[in-house]
């Protein structure tokens, strides 16, 4: 298990998000709203990089750029075909100011 810093809570604001490789894994943490996720940046469906997609900050979800499945930040699921299996999430917390991603 990592755990690695991402960066200050003030450098990711609501509507952002940060991309980075821990041990092999690429990951994106979110901010929606102020609640922080992060989930593998890889699409369960075709590989597509899911970190780059549009974020709903409101249902806390991301639809994957290459053929629009949503996923949900919170649990990795798919909303809405054509993926059906879930991402893979991993917990991030904050310890003075800074995001910490956990990654197993
Ligand atoms: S690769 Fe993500 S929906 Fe197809």
């Amino acid at each position: 298990m990592s755990t690695v810093d991402v960066c200050t809570l003030a450098e990711l604001p609501s509507g952002q998000r940060r991309q980075l490789s821990v041990e092999g894994i690429d990951v994106s943490v979110f901010n929606c709203e102020g609640r922080l996720f992060a989930i593998e940046d890889r699409c369960s469906h075709d590989d597509g990089p899911l970190g780059e997609g549009d974020l709903d900050t409101a249902a806390c979800t991301v639809e994957c750029p290459r053929h629009g499945a949503k996923f949900d930040l919170a649990s990795g699921r798919p909303l809405t075909l054509p993926a059906y299996e879930p991402v893979e999430t991993f917990p991030v917390t904050v310890e003075d100011h800074i995001i910490k991603l956990e990654v197993s």
